[in-house]
């Protein structure tokens, strides 16, 4: 049997390089050797205010990026979090299962609370138990995701600790995190000290996978580069120049010392013009394909009806063992 590999990205902003480097490029590897289950998580995109004509675009949007990238809804699960209830059903179960002491230490949490404050929610603060139920209903080994996911990852295994605790071992499995060394967190191309966000305001400081070439080169032109004019790999005293060959290695699959080398004597400028070039033509082919398939709604719907039903028949094992396991009485068929 394969194992389970799962993840999904919330259905914010614009889908960016950060998201697929640090995450689709690794989902796309890891399709062929493992049962892999990939969501739109639009339940979580609602912990923030939005729009729902824009919500809902949004979501064929990201769905459309999912395949343009490479994503295979035959051999893969790929489906909306919303479509597939079970997930709001163990939300619940684990919601009492968390103390708030272990909601109150997330960082991603605090920076969301500031960054939106006029909108601190429930939802926003137990964001990461939706996100346990997510990876736990599909009994999921491995998580791909990005550095910054790696707190909720901790989070999530403690509740399969609790759950053990109190009902059971072998209901819940326990899932890792799978984080890549390089390219884990892409920095924000006019702030390297920041992670580039997809729902950044500053449209400059990241590049979205959707951008034409020409949107892509400017922004990689403009990209914030540090004092001096060597190009060399060092987080701690050039950022930007060390975030411009992380994308460029990831993307090109040349080694890091093996880009120093090559531009040895050259300038920051060079780097760049050729990093643009090696930006766009990987989202070329995507671009085309994906403006594709956002023309056939119909069978983006399908697709997604497809993939919720696949998903539903795993979830739906799970979640009867957990409410078998924590007592409730089984509704008759
Ligand atoms: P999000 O954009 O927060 O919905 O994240 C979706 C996935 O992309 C998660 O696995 C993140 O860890 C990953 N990700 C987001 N931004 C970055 C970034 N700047 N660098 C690397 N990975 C990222
Ligand atoms: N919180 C993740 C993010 O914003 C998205 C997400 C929701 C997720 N549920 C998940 C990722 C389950 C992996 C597994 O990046």
């Amino acid at each position: 049997m394969k194992k389970t590999i799962l993840s999904g990205s919330t259905v914010t902003g614009d889908l960016t390089l950060g998201n697929y480097i640090g995450a689709i490029n690794n989902w796309k590897k890891l399709q062929e050797e493992y049962d892999c289950f990939y969501f739109l998580a639009d339940l979580h995109a609602l912990t923030v205010f939005q729009d729902p004509k824009i919500l809902r675009e949004r979501t064929y949007s990201f769905f459309a990026q999912y395949l343009a990238l490479g994503l295979d809804p035959q051999n893969n699960t790929i489906f909306a979090q919303s479509h597939v209830p079970a997930h709001t059903e163990l939300n619940w179960i684990l919601t009492c299962l968390t103390p708030l002491g272990f909601l109150n230490r997330m960082t991603q949490f605090k920076e969301k609370s500031e960054k939106h404050e006029k909108n601190v929610n429930a939802g926003l603060y137990t964001y990461p138990v939706l996100m346990a139920a997510d990876i736990l209903l599909y009994q999921a080994d491995l998580v791909p995701v990005g550095e910054d996911q790696r707190q909720h990852l901790e989070l999530c295994r403690d509740l399969v600790g609790f759950f053990k605790n109190r009902y059971g071992d072998r209901i819940l499995k326990m899932p890792e995190a799978h984080i890549e060394k390089l390219g884990a967190r892409i920095m924000s191309l006019q702030d390297p000290l920041k992670k580039m966000s997809k729902s950044d305001e500053n449209d400059k400081n990241f590049v979205s996978m959707i951008d034409d070439a020409k949107k892509i080169e400017k922004k990689i032109k403009s990209a914030a580069t540090d004092s001096g004019s060597e190009i060399k790999f060092d987080v701690e005293n050039k950022a930007g120049v060390s975030n411009l060959l992380t994308i460029y290695s990831v993307l090109s699959g040349k080694t890091i010392p093996q880009l120093e080398a090559d531009y040895q004597g050259k300038m920051y400028g060079h780097l760049k013009v050729d990093l643009a070039e090696v930006v766009i033509q990987t989202f070329k082919p995507v671009k085309e394909k994906y403006d594709d398939l956002m023309k056939n709604r119909d069978h983006l719907d399908q697709l997604l009806k497809q993939g919720a039903e696949k998903a539903e028949a795993r979830a739906r094992t799970t979640i009867s063992q957990v409410y078998e396991a924590v007592g409730l009485v089984p509704r008759l068929k």
